[in-house]
């Protein structure tokens, strides 16, 4: 049989919206490159392979690939033709920590403590395209050529309260980021964003921007604050929620279909009061310990 060229729809986290044809699919390979695959497959970054013609069929929007046996674990960042834009991290570690997240039980220092773990890791996916450039390096025996990231400090902005929880992890990471931060919270009564501060780096429009809120429940929040970081110049913006839902995901997706959304999650449904099913509760209070 022979295979049609594979056409690269697709760069970092810019996900085509042509879904006329084949689904499409951004992943990260851990190990090594399935030599079956590679028909269908072109590689766009050091492990970051476009999938132009889809060999497997989807579970639960994984893709399962078929590459004849081999010892492969195409994992990590999957997204469906139905939500174009959204990446679930799939890694082990991150689900597992979301598991003990969501449970009713977990006293306010854990919560804590695995809202910076998981925020920690699934900003190493986020931040996988960042562009680099050659850096010479001397070691103690000769001079080398190595890479650093190129181009201005990453940014992070929490959306406050529960999006703070996510900044030091990262920082851990990225400890030469900025912190940039937007006041946001929804009226209990109307579910509208009601927003009360806003302040990020003056350049905002040379900057990546990595927008932070553990929850994505009817999407208003989310909205809003990328509202104010565009009208404030970023044109580069990320969003890393922990949980979302299906709505959230779509009214992102309608009012900014350029931000590209990281979840540990996507949940079911939401409540009649907003709240995200199964979800894991209100994320700030569990933070804070408030109630
Ligand atoms: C929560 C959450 C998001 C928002 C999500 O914050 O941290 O910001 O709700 O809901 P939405 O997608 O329907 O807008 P909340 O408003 O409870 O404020 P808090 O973080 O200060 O508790
Ligand atoms: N905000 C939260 O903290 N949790 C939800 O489930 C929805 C919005």
């Amino acid at each position: 049989m022979v295979n049609p060229p594979v056409r690269v729809l697709a760069r970092g986290f810019s996900v085509s919206r042509e879904h006329d044809r084949q689904a499409l699919f951004i992943l990260r390979h851990h190990r090594g490159f399935p030599a079956a695959a590679a028909a269908f497959v072109e590689q766009v970054g050091e492990r970051i392979f476009v999938v132009a013609r889809a060999l497997g069929q989807f579970q639960d929007n994984c893709l399962v690939f078929f590459h004849d046996g081999e010892n492969s674990s195409i994992s990590g960042m999957t997204t469906t033709p139905s939500l174009p834009g959204l990446f679930i991290v799939r890694h082990p570690l991150v689900q597992h920590k979301l598991t003990i997240l969501r449970d009713r039980r977990t006293p306010t220092k854990i919560f804590k403590e695995l809202v910076d773990e998981i925020a920690m890791l699934m900003a190493y996916e986020a931040t996988s395209d960042l562009a680099l450039e050659p850096a010479e390096v001397d070691t103690p025996l000769e001079r080398m050529q190595g890479q650093r990231i190129s181009g201005k400090k990453l940014t992070l902005v929490p959306i406050l309260r529960a999006g703070l929880g996510m900044v030091e992890g990262i920082l851990k990471l990225v400890p030469s980021a900025r912190v940039g931060h937007i006041g946001l919270y929804r009226d209990h009564e109307t579910l509208q964003p009601v927003d009360y501060y806003f302040k990020v780096p003056g350049d905002a429009g040379e900057r990546d921007f990595l927008l932070l809120d553990p929850m994505l429940a009817t999407g208003g929040s989310a909205v809003a604050a990328i509202d104010s970081l565009k009208r404030a110049g970023a044109v580069r913006i990320r969003f890393l929620c922990i949980v979302a839902s299906p709505l959230g995901v779509a009214r992102v997706h309608d009012a900014h279909p350029d931000v590209p959304i990281l979840c540990a999650a996507l949940d079911r449904e939401l409540n009649e009061r907003g709240y995200i099913l199964p979800g894991l509760g209100d994320a700030g209070d569990r933070l804070f310990g408030t109630r």
